[in-house]
Protein backbone atom coordinates (compact mmCIF):
# COMPACT_ATOMS: atom_id res chain seq x y z
CA UNK A 1 0.00 0.00 0.00
CA UNK A 2 1.32 3.49 -1.29
CA UNK A 3 1.52 6.30 1.48
CA UNK A 4 -0.51 9.28 1.13
CA UNK A 5 1.17 12.18 1.40
CA UNK A 6 -2.23 14.19 1.47
CA UNK A 7 -4.90 13.72 4.38
CA UNK A 8 -7.96 11.97 3.01
CA UNK A 9 -11.04 14.09 2.75
CA UNK A 10 -13.27 13.31 5.40
CA UNK A 11 -16.37 11.40 5.12
CA UNK A 12 -19.37 13.09 7.30
CA UNK A 13 -21.39 10.33 9.18
CA UNK A 14 -24.78 10.13 9.10
CA UNK A 15 -25.31 8.92 5.99
CA UNK A 16 -28.72 7.22 5.31
CA UNK A 17 -28.75 4.52 2.48
CA UNK A 18 -29.82 5.40 -1.17
CA UNK A 19 -30.40 9.26 0.00
CA UNK A 20 -26.70 9.86 1.88
CA UNK A 21 -27.36 13.22 3.82
CA UNK A 22 -30.17 14.88 1.91
CA UNK A 23 -32.45 14.26 5.16
CA UNK A 24 -29.99 15.83 7.29
CA UNK A 25 -29.16 18.74 4.69
CA UNK A 26 -33.34 19.22 4.06
CA UNK A 27 -33.88 19.12 8.10
CA UNK A 28 -31.51 21.43 9.60
CA UNK A 29 -29.41 22.57 6.84
CA UNK A 30 -26.98 25.01 8.52
CA UNK A 31 -27.19 23.16 11.43
CA UNK A 32 -25.58 20.13 9.19
CA UNK A 33 -23.61 22.25 7.19
CA UNK A 34 -22.07 23.93 10.45
CA UNK A 35 -21.34 20.59 12.33
CA UNK A 36 -18.77 19.42 9.79
CA UNK A 37 -16.00 22.26 10.02
CA UNK A 38 -15.01 20.28 13.17
CA UNK A 39 -14.14 17.26 10.76
CA UNK A 40 -12.15 18.82 8.44
CA UNK A 41 -11.57 21.72 6.01
CA UNK A 42 -12.92 19.97 3.25
CA UNK A 43 -15.69 16.96 3.76
CA UNK A 44 -17.36 14.54 2.06
CA UNK A 45 -21.37 14.21 1.66
CA UNK A 46 -23.43 12.32 -0.40
CA UNK A 47 -26.51 13.53 -2.03
CA UNK A 48 -27.96 10.85 -3.02
CA UNK A 49 -25.69 9.02 -5.41
CA UNK A 50 -23.32 12.36 -5.86
CA UNK A 51 -20.39 13.16 -3.85
CA UNK A 52 -20.11 16.53 -3.16
CA UNK A 53 -17.26 17.93 -1.06
CA UNK A 54 -18.04 21.13 1.56
CA UNK A 55 -15.35 22.84 2.21
CA UNK A 56 -15.81 24.51 5.56
CA UNK A 57 -12.31 26.46 6.00
CA UNK A 58 -12.66 29.78 5.23
CA UNK A 59 -9.19 30.03 3.56
CA UNK A 60 -10.07 27.59 1.60
CA UNK A 61 -13.21 28.84 0.30
CA UNK A 62 -11.29 32.17 -0.13
CA UNK A 63 -8.52 29.83 -1.97
CA UNK A 64 -11.41 27.92 -4.18
CA UNK A 65 -12.69 31.24 -5.46
CA UNK A 66 -9.59 33.11 -6.10
CA UNK A 67 -6.75 30.80 -6.92
CA UNK A 68 -8.60 27.60 -8.34
CA UNK A 69 -11.21 30.25 -10.13
CA UNK A 70 -10.40 29.20 -13.67
CA UNK A 71 -10.63 25.36 -12.57
CA UNK A 72 -13.13 25.43 -10.79
CA UNK A 73 -16.46 27.03 -12.27
CA UNK A 74 -19.62 27.25 -11.32
CA UNK A 75 -21.43 24.67 -10.26
CA UNK A 76 -25.02 22.73 -9.91
CA UNK A 77 -26.57 25.52 -7.80
CA UNK A 78 -26.07 28.05 -10.47
CA UNK A 79 -26.58 26.14 -13.05
CA UNK A 80 -30.69 25.45 -12.38
CA UNK A 81 -30.76 29.55 -13.11
CA UNK A 82 -28.77 28.69 -16.51
CA UNK A 83 -31.20 27.02 -18.12
CA UNK A 84 -34.00 29.12 -16.83
CA UNK A 85 -32.26 32.34 -17.83
CA UNK A 86 -29.82 31.76 -20.01
CA UNK A 87 -26.06 33.14 -19.70
CA UNK A 88 -26.64 36.24 -17.72
CA UNK A 89 -23.50 37.47 -15.44
CA UNK A 90 -24.27 35.24 -12.46
CA UNK A 91 -24.61 32.04 -14.90
CA UNK A 92 -21.83 32.70 -17.08
CA UNK A 93 -17.83 31.46 -17.12
CA UNK A 94 -14.58 31.93 -18.89
CA UNK A 95 -14.30 34.52 -21.56
CA UNK A 96 -17.90 35.31 -22.07
CA UNK A 97 -18.19 36.10 -18.35
CA UNK A 98 -14.81 38.11 -18.40
CA UNK A 99 -16.45 40.35 -21.35
CA UNK A 100 -19.86 40.55 -19.91
CA UNK A 101 -18.83 41.75 -16.74
CA UNK A 102 -16.26 44.70 -18.67
CA UNK A 103 -19.48 45.69 -19.87
CA UNK A 104 -21.89 45.58 -17.13
CA UNK A 105 -18.85 47.22 -14.50
CA UNK A 106 -19.34 51.16 -15.51
CA UNK A 107 -23.00 50.61 -14.32
CA UNK A 108 -21.49 49.75 -10.28
CA UNK A 109 -18.69 52.04 -10.70
CA UNK A 110 -18.00 54.03 -7.67
CA UNK A 111 -19.18 57.34 -9.83
CA UNK A 112 -22.15 55.71 -10.57
CA UNK A 113 -23.03 55.82 -6.45
CA UNK A 114 -23.63 59.74 -6.51
CA UNK A 115 -26.16 58.85 -9.14
CA UNK A 116 -27.66 55.79 -7.40
CA UNK A 117 -28.55 57.40 -3.91
CA UNK A 118 -30.76 59.81 -4.54
CA UNK A 119 -32.96 57.46 -6.67
CA UNK A 120 -32.44 55.16 -3.26
CA UNK A 121 -33.28 58.14 -1.42
CA UNK A 122 -36.60 59.06 -3.12
CA UNK A 123 -37.63 55.09 -3.78
CA UNK A 124 -37.65 55.02 0.14
CA UNK A 125 -39.19 57.96 0.80
CA UNK A 126 -41.93 57.05 -1.42
CA UNK A 127 -42.91 53.89 -0.19
CA UNK A 128 -42.09 54.73 3.49
CA UNK A 129 -44.45 57.38 3.08
CA UNK A 130 -46.76 55.42 1.99
CA UNK A 131 -47.09 53.21 5.64
CA UNK A 132 -50.10 53.71 7.10
CA UNK A 133 -50.24 54.61 10.80
CA UNK A 134 -52.69 51.90 13.24
CA UNK A 135 -52.32 49.31 10.78
CA UNK A 136 -49.78 46.23 10.52
CA UNK A 137 -46.88 46.23 8.82
CA UNK A 138 -45.04 43.05 7.15
CA UNK A 139 -41.84 44.38 7.02
CA UNK A 140 -39.89 41.52 5.25
CA UNK A 141 -42.82 42.12 2.50
CA UNK A 142 -42.08 45.64 2.40
CA UNK A 143 -38.36 45.19 2.18
CA UNK A 144 -39.11 43.22 -0.74
CA UNK A 145 -41.14 45.90 -2.55
CA UNK A 146 -38.48 48.20 -1.66
CA UNK A 147 -35.49 46.39 -2.89
CA UNK A 148 -37.34 45.63 -6.30
CA UNK A 149 -38.29 49.20 -7.02
CA UNK A 150 -34.58 50.48 -6.30
CA UNK A 151 -32.86 47.87 -8.47
CA UNK A 152 -35.99 48.78 -10.72
CA UNK A 153 -35.51 52.62 -10.47
CA UNK A 154 -31.58 52.88 -10.26
CA UNK A 155 -30.54 50.68 -12.66
CA UNK A 156 -33.21 50.39 -15.05
CA UNK A 157 -34.91 53.91 -15.02
CA UNK A 158 -38.01 52.30 -15.35
CA UNK A 159 -41.31 51.46 -12.66
CA UNK A 160 -43.50 48.59 -12.47
CA UNK A 161 -46.44 47.84 -11.79
CA UNK A 162 -47.93 47.26 -8.60
CA UNK A 163 -49.28 44.08 -10.18
CA UNK A 164 -45.80 42.86 -11.60
CA UNK A 165 -44.30 43.55 -8.28
CA UNK A 166 -46.68 41.64 -6.33
CA UNK A 167 -46.41 38.78 -9.24
CA UNK A 168 -42.67 38.76 -8.91
CA UNK A 169 -42.48 38.31 -4.92
CA UNK A 170 -44.72 35.39 -5.50
CA UNK A 171 -43.02 33.45 -7.94
CA UNK A 172 -39.68 33.89 -6.21
CA UNK A 173 -40.19 31.41 -3.78
CA UNK A 174 -41.08 29.00 -6.13
CA UNK A 175 -37.69 29.31 -7.94
CA UNK A 176 -35.93 29.41 -5.24
CA UNK A 177 -37.09 26.08 -3.78
CA UNK A 178 -36.70 24.73 -7.82
CA UNK A 179 -33.45 25.78 -7.78
CA UNK A 180 -32.14 23.83 -4.45
CA UNK A 181 -34.05 20.75 -4.86
CA UNK A 182 -33.11 20.53 -8.53
CA UNK A 183 -29.37 21.25 -7.60
CA UNK A 184 -29.87 18.09 -5.75
CA UNK A 185 -31.33 16.16 -8.25
CA UNK A 186 -29.01 13.07 -8.86
CA UNK A 187 -29.15 13.83 -12.92
CA UNK A 188 -30.32 17.22 -14.36
CA UNK A 189 -32.83 15.61 -16.62
CA UNK A 190 -34.67 15.24 -13.57
CA UNK A 191 -35.79 18.33 -13.47
CA UNK A 192 -37.73 18.06 -17.15
CA UNK A 193 -40.07 15.39 -14.79
CA UNK A 194 -43.45 17.12 -14.14
CA UNK A 195 -43.40 16.65 -10.61
CA UNK A 196 -44.96 19.42 -9.37
CA UNK A 197 -41.58 21.20 -7.44
CA UNK A 198 -40.39 21.58 -11.28
CA UNK A 199 -44.21 22.60 -12.84
CA UNK A 200 -43.80 25.07 -9.91
CA UNK A 201 -39.96 26.47 -11.00
CA UNK A 202 -40.91 26.65 -14.39
CA UNK A 203 -44.29 29.06 -14.33
CA UNK A 204 -42.13 30.93 -11.68
CA UNK A 205 -39.58 31.06 -14.14
CA UNK A 206 -41.91 32.27 -17.15
CA UNK A 207 -43.28 35.11 -14.59
CA UNK A 208 -40.33 36.59 -13.74
CA UNK A 209 -39.24 36.72 -17.28
CA UNK A 210 -42.65 38.88 -17.76
CA UNK A 211 -41.53 41.17 -15.14
CA UNK A 212 -38.62 41.89 -16.43
CA UNK A 213 -39.65 42.19 -20.10
CA UNK A 214 -41.82 44.84 -18.45
CA UNK A 215 -38.75 46.76 -16.61
CA UNK A 216 -36.74 46.53 -19.86
CA UNK A 217 -38.99 47.42 -22.17
CA UNK A 218 -41.09 49.91 -19.88
CA UNK A 219 -39.56 52.95 -21.80
CA UNK A 220 -42.30 51.99 -24.32
CA UNK A 221 -40.03 51.41 -27.35
CA UNK A 222 -37.73 54.53 -26.82
CA UNK A 223 -34.33 54.17 -26.13
CA UNK A 224 -33.26 53.56 -22.16
CA UNK A 225 -32.58 56.46 -20.57
CA UNK A 226 -28.56 57.30 -20.30
CA UNK A 227 -26.97 55.84 -18.03
CA UNK A 228 -29.09 52.59 -17.50
CA UNK A 229 -28.14 48.94 -17.67
CA UNK A 230 -31.17 48.67 -20.47
CA UNK A 231 -28.91 51.93 -22.26
CA UNK A 232 -25.47 50.50 -21.76
CA UNK A 233 -26.37 46.95 -22.66
CA UNK A 234 -28.04 47.86 -26.01
CA UNK A 235 -25.48 49.75 -26.91
CA UNK A 236 -22.84 46.96 -26.08
CA UNK A 237 -21.02 45.11 -28.89
CA UNK A 238 -19.73 41.97 -28.11
CA UNK A 239 -15.70 41.73 -28.73
CA UNK A 240 -15.93 38.33 -30.34
CA UNK A 241 -18.64 38.63 -32.85
CA UNK A 242 -18.19 42.05 -33.13
CA UNK A 243 -22.51 42.67 -33.14
CA UNK A 244 -24.13 44.10 -30.50
CA UNK A 245 -25.85 41.77 -28.13
CA UNK A 246 -29.30 40.46 -28.17
CA UNK A 247 -32.53 41.13 -26.61
CA UNK A 248 -32.36 37.50 -24.46
CA UNK A 249 -28.42 38.95 -23.53
CA UNK A 250 -30.00 41.94 -22.53
CA UNK A 251 -33.51 39.96 -21.02
CA UNK A 252 -30.62 37.31 -18.98
CA UNK A 253 -28.92 40.11 -17.22
CA UNK A 254 -31.80 42.34 -16.04
CA UNK A 255 -33.21 38.70 -14.75
CA UNK A 256 -29.68 38.04 -13.28
CA UNK A 257 -29.57 41.57 -11.54
CA UNK A 258 -33.36 41.24 -9.97
CA UNK A 259 -32.69 37.63 -9.21
CA UNK A 260 -29.15 38.64 -7.35
CA UNK A 261 -29.82 42.06 -6.38
CA UNK A 262 -33.44 41.88 -4.29
CA UNK A 263 -33.97 39.05 -2.03
CA UNK A 264 -29.99 39.62 -0.63
CA UNK A 265 -30.89 42.89 0.30
CA UNK A 266 -34.46 42.44 1.37
CA UNK A 267 -33.67 39.63 3.50
CA UNK A 268 -30.19 41.57 5.17
CA UNK A 269 -32.73 44.79 6.07
CA UNK A 270 -35.54 42.61 7.61
CA UNK A 271 -33.09 41.21 10.19
CA UNK A 272 -31.63 44.52 10.36
CA UNK A 273 -34.97 45.77 12.33
CA UNK A 274 -35.23 42.06 13.86
CA UNK A 275 -31.34 42.64 15.12
CA UNK A 276 -32.04 46.26 16.24
CA UNK A 277 -35.57 45.49 18.30
CA UNK A 278 -33.67 43.18 20.05
CA UNK A 279 -30.99 45.30 20.91
CA UNK A 280 -32.00 48.39 21.87
CA UNK A 281 -28.41 49.84 22.77
CA UNK A 282 -27.29 49.46 19.21
CA UNK A 283 -30.48 50.56 17.70
CA UNK A 284 -30.22 54.30 19.93
CA UNK A 285 -26.10 54.52 18.70
CA UNK A 286 -27.51 54.03 15.01
CA UNK A 287 -30.12 57.12 15.99
CA UNK A 288 -27.57 59.35 17.79
CA UNK A 289 -25.50 58.64 14.50
CA UNK A 290 -27.94 59.37 11.96
CA UNK A 291 -28.76 62.61 14.31
CA UNK A 292 -25.46 63.44 14.84
CA UNK A 293 -24.38 63.22 11.23
CA UNK A 294 -27.30 64.09 8.59
CA UNK A 295 -28.90 67.44 8.59
CA UNK A 296 -32.58 66.78 9.01
CA UNK A 297 -34.05 67.67 5.68
CA UNK A 298 -30.91 66.87 3.31
CA UNK A 299 -30.67 64.95 0.98
CA UNK A 300 -28.55 61.95 0.86
CA UNK A 301 -25.06 61.41 -0.69
CA UNK A 302 -22.36 59.13 -0.95
CA UNK A 303 -20.00 61.04 1.32
CA UNK A 304 -22.76 61.80 3.75
CA UNK A 305 -23.13 57.72 4.30
CA UNK A 306 -19.51 57.14 4.49
CA UNK A 307 -20.01 59.11 7.91
CA UNK A 308 -21.88 56.55 9.31
CA UNK A 309 -19.72 54.10 11.10
CA UNK A 310 -21.53 52.64 13.29
CA UNK A 311 -24.44 52.18 10.78
CA UNK A 312 -22.14 50.61 8.53
CA UNK A 313 -20.85 47.99 11.53
CA UNK A 314 -24.56 46.96 13.01
CA UNK A 315 -25.64 46.29 8.95
CA UNK A 316 -21.76 44.45 8.07
CA UNK A 317 -22.87 42.31 11.68
CA UNK A 318 -26.05 41.73 10.37
CA UNK A 319 -24.35 40.00 7.09
CA UNK A 320 -22.35 37.96 8.89
CA UNK A 321 -24.60 36.70 11.72
CA UNK A 322 -27.75 36.34 8.55
CA UNK A 323 -25.70 35.81 5.31
CA UNK A 324 -27.68 35.86 2.32
CA UNK A 325 -26.04 32.64 0.36
CA UNK A 326 -26.37 29.59 2.15
CA UNK A 327 -24.84 27.62 -0.57
CA UNK A 328 -22.90 27.90 -3.53
CA UNK A 329 -21.17 25.09 -5.61
CA UNK A 330 -18.16 24.84 -7.86
CA UNK A 331 -17.49 22.31 -9.81
CA UNK A 332 -13.46 21.22 -10.42
CA UNK A 333 -12.64 20.55 -13.76
CA UNK A 334 -9.64 18.88 -13.10
CA UNK A 335 -7.51 18.01 -10.12
CA UNK A 336 -6.65 20.87 -7.76
CA UNK A 337 -4.95 21.14 -4.26
CA UNK A 338 -7.45 22.68 -1.93
CA UNK A 339 -4.85 23.34 1.07
CA UNK A 340 -4.00 19.66 2.07
CA UNK A 341 -6.31 17.64 0.27
CA UNK A 342 -6.70 16.12 -3.19
CA UNK A 343 -9.82 17.06 -5.18
CA UNK A 344 -9.93 14.91 -7.90
CA UNK A 345 -11.29 16.47 -11.48
CA UNK A 346 -15.15 16.02 -11.50
CA UNK A 347 -15.57 16.45 -7.85
CA UNK A 348 -18.66 18.95 -6.92
CA UNK A 349 -17.63 21.51 -4.30
CA UNK A 350 -20.36 23.06 -1.97
CA UNK A 351 -19.88 25.74 0.38
CA UNK A 352 -22.05 27.84 2.70
CA UNK A 353 -20.70 31.73 3.13
CA UNK A 354 -23.96 31.46 6.13
CA UNK A 355 -22.37 28.61 8.21
CA UNK A 356 -18.87 29.77 7.41
CA UNK A 357 -19.81 33.16 9.48
CA UNK A 358 -21.18 31.27 12.43
CA UNK A 359 -17.93 28.63 13.22
CA UNK A 360 -17.20 29.38 16.47
CA UNK A 361 -13.27 29.04 15.65
CA UNK A 362 -13.91 32.32 13.95
CA UNK A 363 -16.37 34.21 15.49
CA UNK A 364 -16.56 33.18 19.54
CA UNK A 365 -20.59 32.84 20.36
CA UNK A 366 -21.43 33.53 17.06
CA UNK A 367 -25.06 33.63 17.06
CA UNK A 368 -24.61 36.82 19.51
CA UNK A 369 -25.43 39.61 17.63
CA UNK A 370 -22.16 42.34 18.33
CA UNK A 371 -21.20 45.26 15.95
CA UNK A 372 -18.27 45.27 18.33
CA UNK A 373 -16.77 42.30 16.63
CA UNK A 374 -14.10 44.35 14.71
CA UNK A 375 -13.52 44.87 10.83
CA UNK A 376 -11.99 41.58 9.58
CA UNK A 377 -8.40 41.71 8.99
CA UNK A 378 -8.06 44.05 11.89
CA UNK A 379 -6.18 43.34 14.80
CA UNK A 380 -9.42 43.24 16.87
CA UNK A 381 -11.15 41.95 14.27
CA UNK A 382 -10.99 38.12 12.71
CA UNK A 383 -8.70 37.01 9.56
CA UNK A 384 -8.65 38.11 6.59
CA UNK A 385 -10.72 35.87 4.66
CA UNK A 386 -13.24 35.09 7.28
CA UNK A 387 -16.11 37.34 6.44
CA UNK A 388 -17.38 36.95 2.61
CA UNK A 389 -20.82 37.73 2.40
CA UNK A 390 -20.29 39.48 -1.13
CA UNK A 391 -18.10 36.36 -2.04
CA UNK A 392 -14.80 36.32 -3.46
CA UNK A 393 -12.53 36.29 -6.87
CA UNK A 394 -13.78 37.37 -10.47
CA UNK A 395 -17.30 36.07 -9.18
CA UNK A 396 -17.52 38.47 -6.19
CA UNK A 397 -20.80 40.59 -5.79
CA UNK A 398 -20.99 43.60 -8.37
CA UNK A 399 -22.95 45.18 -6.97
CA UNK A 400 -21.50 45.00 -3.46
CA UNK A 401 -20.96 48.87 -3.30
CA UNK A 402 -24.55 49.41 -4.57
CA UNK A 403 -25.73 46.98 -1.78
CA UNK A 404 -23.80 48.77 1.07
CA UNK A 405 -25.21 52.18 0.00
CA UNK A 406 -28.92 50.57 -0.40
CA UNK A 407 -29.00 49.14 3.13
CA UNK A 408 -27.47 52.95 4.46
CA UNK A 409 -30.14 54.99 2.96
CA UNK A 410 -32.95 52.39 3.70
CA UNK A 411 -31.95 52.22 7.18
CA UNK A 412 -31.25 55.52 7.83
CA UNK A 413 -34.95 56.65 5.82
CA UNK A 414 -36.67 54.46 7.60
CA UNK A 415 -35.23 55.08 11.17
CA UNK A 416 -35.41 58.73 11.02
CA UNK A 417 -38.68 58.95 9.80
CA UNK A 418 -40.50 56.39 12.13
CA UNK A 419 -40.69 55.13 15.66
CA UNK A 420 -40.56 51.32 15.71
CA UNK A 421 -41.49 48.74 18.49
CA UNK A 422 -42.06 45.22 18.75
CA UNK A 423 -44.89 43.42 19.04
CA UNK A 424 -45.24 40.52 21.25
CA UNK A 425 -44.86 37.35 19.29
CA UNK A 426 -43.71 38.12 16.06
CA UNK A 427 -40.58 37.66 15.26
CA UNK A 428 -38.39 37.32 11.57
CA UNK A 429 -37.93 33.45 11.45
CA UNK A 430 -34.77 31.44 9.75
CA UNK A 431 -36.38 30.01 6.29
CA UNK A 432 -33.48 28.28 4.35
CA UNK A 433 -33.54 27.66 0.29
CA UNK A 434 -30.33 28.36 -1.36
CA UNK A 435 -30.48 32.20 0.36
CA UNK A 436 -31.33 32.44 3.92
CA UNK A 437 -35.16 34.13 4.07
CA UNK A 438 -36.16 35.85 6.73
CA UNK A 439 -40.00 35.15 7.34
CA UNK A 440 -43.19 35.88 9.23
CA UNK A 441 -42.15 39.44 11.01
CA UNK A 442 -45.76 40.46 11.12
CA UNK A 443 -46.36 43.42 13.04
CA UNK A 444 -48.80 45.64 14.19
CA UNK A 445 -48.53 49.30 13.96
CA UNK A 446 -49.21 52.13 16.41
CA UNK A 447 -50.10 55.95 15.76
CA UNK A 448 -47.68 58.43 17.17
CA UNK A 449 -47.79 61.69 17.60
CA UNK A 450 -44.48 63.83 19.08
CA UNK A 451 -45.87 64.94 21.86
CA UNK A 452 -46.77 61.20 22.70
CA UNK A 453 -43.39 59.59 22.52
CA UNK A 454 -43.20 57.07 24.55
CA UNK A 455 -40.45 56.34 26.67
CA UNK A 456 -37.95 53.41 26.41
CA UNK A 457 -38.76 51.24 29.67
CA UNK A 458 -42.99 51.61 28.24
CA UNK A 459 -42.15 49.78 25.55
CA UNK A 460 -39.72 47.44 26.85
CA UNK A 461 -42.77 46.12 28.99
CA UNK A 462 -44.27 45.34 25.06
CA UNK A 463 -41.43 42.98 24.49
CA UNK A 464 -41.35 39.14 24.87
CA UNK A 465 -38.24 36.94 24.24
CA UNK A 466 -40.91 34.96 21.69
CA UNK A 467 -41.95 38.04 20.10
CA UNK A 468 -40.82 40.95 18.23
CA UNK A 469 -42.96 43.63 15.89
CA UNK A 470 -42.61 46.77 14.44
CA UNK A 471 -44.89 49.57 15.08
CA UNK A 472 -44.61 52.70 12.62
CA UNK A 473 -45.81 55.83 14.66
CA UNK A 474 -47.65 58.90 12.52
CA UNK A 475 -46.31 62.25 12.06
CA UNK A 476 -44.02 64.46 9.99
CA UNK A 477 -40.21 63.51 9.21
CA UNK A 478 -38.43 64.34 12.40
CA UNK A 479 -34.96 63.81 13.66
CA UNK A 480 -35.04 61.18 15.71
CA UNK A 481 -33.91 60.64 19.50
CA UNK A 482 -32.44 57.29 20.88
CA UNK A 483 -35.06 56.23 22.62
CA UNK A 484 -37.02 55.13 18.97
CA UNK A 485 -36.07 52.25 18.35
CA UNK A 486 -36.95 50.12 21.05
CA UNK A 487 -37.39 46.66 22.52
C1 LIG B 1 -26.67 42.19 0.77
C2 LIG B 1 -26.67 42.12 -0.53
C3 LIG B 1 -25.91 41.16 -1.38
C4 LIG B 1 -25.18 40.03 -1.05
C5 LIG B 1 -24.94 39.45 0.33
C6 LIG B 1 -24.67 39.47 -2.29
C7 LIG B 1 -23.86 38.33 -2.37
C8 LIG B 1 -23.30 37.86 -3.53
C9 LIG B 1 -22.39 36.73 -3.61
C10 LIG B 1 -21.93 35.89 -2.44
C11 LIG B 1 -22.03 36.58 -4.91
C12 LIG B 1 -21.06 35.56 -5.48
C13 LIG B 1 -21.75 34.31 -5.97
C14 LIG B 1 -20.75 33.27 -6.43
O1 LIG B 1 -19.57 33.35 -6.14
O2 LIG B 1 -21.18 32.32 -7.09
C15 LIG B 1 -22.74 37.58 -5.67
C16 LIG B 1 -22.67 37.73 -7.02
C17 LIG B 1 -23.40 38.65 -7.74
N1 LIG B 1 -24.21 39.64 -7.23
FE1 LIG B 1 -24.55 40.03 -5.28
N2 LIG B 1 -25.09 40.24 -3.32
C18 LIG B 1 -25.84 41.29 -2.82
C19 LIG B 1 -26.43 42.31 -3.54
C20 LIG B 1 -26.37 42.45 -4.90
C21 LIG B 1 -26.97 43.54 -5.64
C22 LIG B 1 -27.69 44.74 -5.02
C23 LIG B 1 -26.75 43.27 -6.96
C24 LIG B 1 -27.17 44.05 -8.18
C25 LIG B 1 -28.03 45.01 -8.20
C26 LIG B 1 -26.02 42.02 -7.04
C27 LIG B 1 -25.62 41.41 -8.21
C28 LIG B 1 -24.76 40.33 -8.28
C29 LIG B 1 -24.29 39.75 -9.53
C30 LIG B 1 -24.67 40.20 -10.92
C31 LIG B 1 -23.43 38.70 -9.19
C32 LIG B 1 -22.66 37.81 -10.15
C33 LIG B 1 -21.28 38.41 -10.35
C34 LIG B 1 -20.38 37.61 -11.27
O3 LIG B 1 -20.48 36.39 -11.32
O4 LIG B 1 -19.55 38.23 -11.94
N3 LIG B 1 -25.80 41.56 -5.77
N4 LIG B 1 -23.49 38.37 -4.80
Amino acid sequence: MTARREPAVPVAPGSVPGLGHVPALLRDPLGFLGSLSHLGGVVQIRLGPRVVCVVTDATLVHTLLVALAHDCPRGAVQSTLKTAFGDGLLMSEGQAHRNRRRTIQPVFGPDRMAAYVPVMQQVAEERVGRWQAGQPLDVAKEMNHLALEIVTRALFGARLEEEATLAFHRALPDMVKGQIVQSLYPHPAFARVPLPVNRRFDAAVRVLNRVVDQAVGSTGGQAAADGTLTALLRGAVDPVSGLPLTEADVRSEAITMFGAGTETVSSTLTWLIQELLDHPEAAARVLAELDEQLEPDADLTPEALDRLTYTRSVAQEVLRLHTPNAFLMRTATKQVELGPYTVPAGTELLYSLTALHRDPALYPDPLRFDPERGQPGSAAGVGRHAFLPFGAGKHKCIGEAFAWAELAVAAATILRRWRLSPIPGERAREVVWTAVQAQGLQIRIEPRTDDRRPALPALAALSAPAGVGLVVPAGPVVPVGAAEVSR
